[in-house]
């Protein structure tokens, strides 16, 4: 087993278009593609550090299946994930980036074994990102956004705002005003919603594997969530996910 400073980093997104460019940024050097599971696995090195970039495509099963290889197959050091989600708070607008302070699963319901939430088994309804990972991530979308020259024009064309806090996650796309009521209502500090986060959360608690998820705002979860979706993908999310990673990747390496 290769010493631990030397084990790659997982990036992972549940997108393709979140990945293309970072998989493009490593075709520059040596990498190979691994595959598993239906997955391929980009192993190679970004900005000087080793890394494996996947797609882990969409829902808490695939997200975790995802995780579980990566820290099995490939020893990985850390997980960082990087997507869009639905804003829940009206402080949130499209654009804006979500860090997560922690995570939780809002589909998770087990009652009356085990109160609503709560994690059967492991006593906890909400999980912790690595806090140095998560400091690094603001940073890094701090770089981003005072940095990139060109970012793509916002709905409210201000320029986009950094959050931390509760990511709530569940195999559901959020569309519209009621369900995204009742999921606020039921858990009232959440600032964003999204379909992978809190099972990559629950992999990397199990397994002791640091990790840290951001997410930028691609629509407000309600009847114009679809339409808001698919247009942040095509136009704006890549542009968020390499940005980002690369400000990561270059403050890890001391940059
Ligand atoms: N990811 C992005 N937008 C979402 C939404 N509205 N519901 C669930 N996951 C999402």
């Amino acid at each position: 087993m290769s010493p631990k400073s030397a084990a790659p980093l997982g990036i992972v997104a549940a997108v393709e278009e979140e990945i293309t460019e970072l998989i493009g940024e490593l075709h520059r050097g040596p990498m190979k593609v691994v595959s598993i599971g239906q997955r391929n696995y980009y192993v190679g090195s970004l900005w000087q550090q080793p890394c494996v970039v996947t797609l882990a495509r969409i829902g808490k099963v695939a997200a975790a299946t995802t995780a579980t290889a990566l820290i099995h197959e490939f020893g990985v050091r850390a997980i960082l994930f990087t997507g869009v989600a639905g804003g829940l708070s009206n402080n949130l607008g499209i654009g804006d980036i979500v860090i997560a302070a922690s995570l939780m699963q809002h589909d998770m319901d087990a009652s009356p074994l085990f109160p609503r939430h709560q994690i059967p088994m492991l006593d906890r309804h909400s999980f912790s990102p690595c806090p140095l990972l998560t400091e690094t991530l603001t940073q890094a979308s701090r770089n981003f956004i005072e940095n990139h020259p060109a970012l793509p024009r916002l709905p409210s064309g201000q320029s986009p705002q950094i959050h931390s806090g509760l990511i709530v996650s569940g195999d559901q796309f959020i569309s519209d005003k009621l369900t995204r009521t009742a999921l606020h209502t039921a858990i009232p500090n959440a600032l964003a919603v999204e379909m992978e986060g809190g099972a990559i959360a629950q992999v990397c608690y199990e397994y002791s594997t640091p990790f840290a998820v951001m997410r930028t705002i691609s629509d407000t979860a309600d009847e114009g969530a679809v339409g808001a979706f698919s247009d942040f993908l095509k136009k704006v999310a890549s542009v968020y996910s390499y940005g980002v990673v690369r400000h990561f990747l270059q403050l890890q390496q001391g940059g």
